[in-house]
Parts: C-alpha cells; structure tokens; sequence
C-alpha cells in the first residue's frame, strides 16, 4: 500500500510499504477513506519529536471502511465506517475504566523509555514515534487499529467523512481545552492559537457558554476564521497581548487562558524566547514555552490555564511563583478522545457544529509531502488539509 513516511526533518515521502495485517484478535483493518494532518505531526515534520525512526508511517487523524475484524472482535463488522481516535486505549485497564483513555497503562509496548523520560507512560499513539508505541500511522491507504473494539466509533450515512473526521483528534482536543476552563456563563476564556485546534477551542467555549472569547494568532485568514465564530481576535505581532487582555478585561485578567499553541511558538524578540531558542539550540532545553509564560501571565487569580498545546521535555523559567500565589489551576492533557466522541458526535448530528469548517485543503495521498511543508509555512491561506487515499 501507499503511506506517507518520515524520513527526517523535513523529509516526508508517499512510498509503498508493507499492507498491515491482523496481529492480536481484538485488531481490525481499516480501508482509509480520510486522513488529516495534525499540528502535532508538524512537532514530527521540524524534527523536535524524538524515538522517531526513518520510514514510520505518520499520522492519527483517520477514518475508513472496516474491511478485516480480528477473531474476537464483537463490535465491528466488515463494511463498517468509523471514526478512529489517536489515542490507543484497551478499556479495561485502571485508567480507561476511569475515562483517562490516554492514561491506558496498556497499550505502549514502549514504556520503558517513556518511563525513563516522563516518569509514567502514557497510552501508545498512531504515528507518534518509538516513545508512544511505533504504531504504524493512518495517513496510509490502510491502518491496522489494535483494541478496535474500544477505540473506532460508527459514524452514521448521513454525515460526510469531513463532517466526522476530526472526531479522531482536532475536535475532541479543542473541546476538552474549553472543558477543562470550568466556564461560567459569560466568563471570557482565551486562546492562544488559531491554527485548526484553537479553532475548535473557539467554538467549543462559546457551546459552554463562554460570554466572549478572545483569540491570538497572527495568521489573517486564522483570525477572520475565529471572527467568524464570534470570537475577538489579537494579532501577537501587532500588540502587547499582556496589555490588551489587561484592557479589555478591566485589568483583572482572562478568566481561563488556553495554550493551543505548544512546543513551536512564533515568537517577537521577547527576552525569554530569545533564551528558549538560544537553549534548544544547542541542546541545553527541550521545549520554547513562551505562549505559556504569557498564559499564565494573563490569566485572572484563581483562574484556569487549560494545555493542549504539545511539550515533550523539560521547561524552563515557567512562573510558578505567580501561578501559586494567585490560586491558578493546570489542566492538560494528550485528549482521551474515547472519553469525549459519543458526546461530540451526538453535537454535529444535531447540527450544533459542522467541524469540516476548517478544511481549506483536498487532495490524494501523494500531495501529502508537499502539503505538509504549505501546512507548515501557512501557506496558500492553509489552515487544515484532508488526504483522500
Ligand atoms: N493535547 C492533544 O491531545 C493535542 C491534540 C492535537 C493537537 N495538539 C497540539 O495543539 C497545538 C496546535 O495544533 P494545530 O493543529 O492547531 O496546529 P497549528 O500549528 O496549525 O496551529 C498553531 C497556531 O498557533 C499560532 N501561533 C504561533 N505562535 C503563536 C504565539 N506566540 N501566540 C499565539 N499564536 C501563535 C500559529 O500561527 C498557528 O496558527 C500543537 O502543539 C499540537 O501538537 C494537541
Ligand atoms: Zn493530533
Ligand atoms: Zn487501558
């Protein structure tokens, strides 16, 4: 089959591979009718994801037709179209039994390093590295899903793959990071990020009942986007963030603040990125979180900064004096999108949000490389990419 495989910064290819094959019973094999490009692939893409090796088959965002069921797969039949999360849960585990699907203590047979690094491992992802599991991805014309009984959820005719894709990752993402803010009717929540998971945080806060949303990029056509769901929007390159949000919420600050950003942020020559960029440079720091910094900085005592934005390392100079001093609360998290897609599905069948909203870009798999880097540089007005294989 045809997949799109990393190869190194920068380097992706669309080349032939081995087709995926039942492994576990509980597997089953999906045709790729859909895939998208996430911003967390771009993290793979600059090359700043380690346990990365040459030809992994990237990508989490994935949706097809069930065309193999493994011998003890009770839930899915052949010729079933499903939504698959990114996230790899087995469902019975301690976690899963708790919601925290991305928490499954099961499915990463690579916990020893991610242990080694982070403490505890987290679930395996799709397409995310040697450190996540070194599952093969779905931006491919095929993807074997393990624990398919769990994961996939049926997605009714009546709703187009584009209406439905984004229940894998982008959708569920920006939910939880509006979730996560506790909002109170009329509170004002913003976020940093207007890329396709700020989108859907935008949208998100005003179906919570957030009263206003302001949101951050400086990208025009991402911008004019969240204007376009009712949100105020700030250009980082054109004003002091600090001082807008001071202003527009009486100086008492953002009630919750969310970092849809992460790892790689543009950045104007404030000192601390300066110094971010300097340390990841020359290998003395692993992550530039600069849109953190000014979250937390922003946000009004006893509020919430809510991160769904990706770091992978160790952060430097995050101002924890002024988080513990005025009572913030930290919410983050890789999304357990198990936990959220009924709800969310349910939401677009009602016609509540159509999520293909954010969809500026169609093509084949074999377009892919190429997109990922307009993807990446914003291009030719990109904001998200669909891959029909
Ligand atoms: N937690 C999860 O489960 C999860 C799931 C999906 C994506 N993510 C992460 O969410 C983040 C966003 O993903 P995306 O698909 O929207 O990617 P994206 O790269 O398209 O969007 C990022 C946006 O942030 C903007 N930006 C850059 N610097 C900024 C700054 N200083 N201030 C304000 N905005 C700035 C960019 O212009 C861009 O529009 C990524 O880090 C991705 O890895 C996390
Ligand atoms: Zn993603
Ligand atoms: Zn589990």
């Amino acid at each position: 089959m045809k997949a799109l495989t990393w190869h190194g910064k920068g380097d992706m290819r669309c080349e032939s591979v081995p087709d995926p094959k039942i492994e576990h019973p509980r597997d089953a094999i999906i045709k790729v009718t859909a895939c998208a490009i996430c911003g967390s692939d771009l993290h793979i893409y600059d090359g700043v994801i380690p346990g990365m090796e040459k030809g992994d088959v990237l990508g989490h965002e994935t949706m097809g037709e069930v065309v193999e069921v493994g011998s003890e797969n009770k839930k899915l039949k052949v010729g079933d179209r499903v939504v698959v999360p990114f996230t790899i849960a087995c469902g019975e585990c301690f976690f899963c039994k708790k919601g925290h699907f991305s928490g499954c203590e099961r499915t990463n047979p690579d916990h020893a390093k991610a242990e080694k690094l982070w403490g505890h491992s987290p679930a395996g992802l799709f397409g995310y590295s040697h450190l996540l599991g070194g599952y093969a991805g779905g931006q491919a014309e095929y993807l074997r899903v393990p624990f398919a009984d769990i994961g996939p959820i049926k997605v009714p005719d009546s709703l187009t793959d584009d209406q439905v894709l984004f229940l894998s990752d982008i959708f569920p993402t920006g939910y939880m990071a509006a979730d996560f803010c506790n909002i109170q009717p009329g509170d004002t929540i913003a976020i940093w990020g207007c890329g396709p998971v700020g989108q859907f945080a935008i949208r998100s806060a005003f179906l919570l009942g957030a009263g206003r949303v302001l949101a951050i990029d400086t990208v025009p056509e991402r911008l004019a986007l969240a204007r376009a769901a009712g949100a105020q929007t700030l250009d980082f390159k054109a004003e002091d963030i600090y001082e807008r949000i001071q202003e527009l919420t009486r100086g008492r600050g953002a009630d919750a603040c969310i970092d849809a950003v992460g790892t790689e942020p543009e950045t104007t020559a404030s000192f601390d990125s300066i110094v971010d960029r300097v340390k990841v440079a020359t290998f003395m720091g692993t992550d530039r979180p600069h849109v953190l910094r000014q979250a937390i900085h922003c946000c009004r005592n006893f509020g919430t900064v809510s991160i769904v934005g990706v770091y992978g390392g160790f952060l430097d100079k995050i101002p924890m004096g002024s988080a513990i001093n005025r009572g913030l609360t930290f919410r983050m998290a890789q999304t357990p999108v198990q936990h959220y897609l009924p709800l969310l599905l349910e939401r677009i069948e009602k016609g509540e949000i159509d999520p293909s909203f954010v969809i500026t870009h169609r093509a084949p798999l074999a377009d892919g490389p190429a997109l990922y880097k307009t993807f990446r540089d914003k291009k030719d007005g990109c904001v998200k990419v669909v891959l029909k294989p």
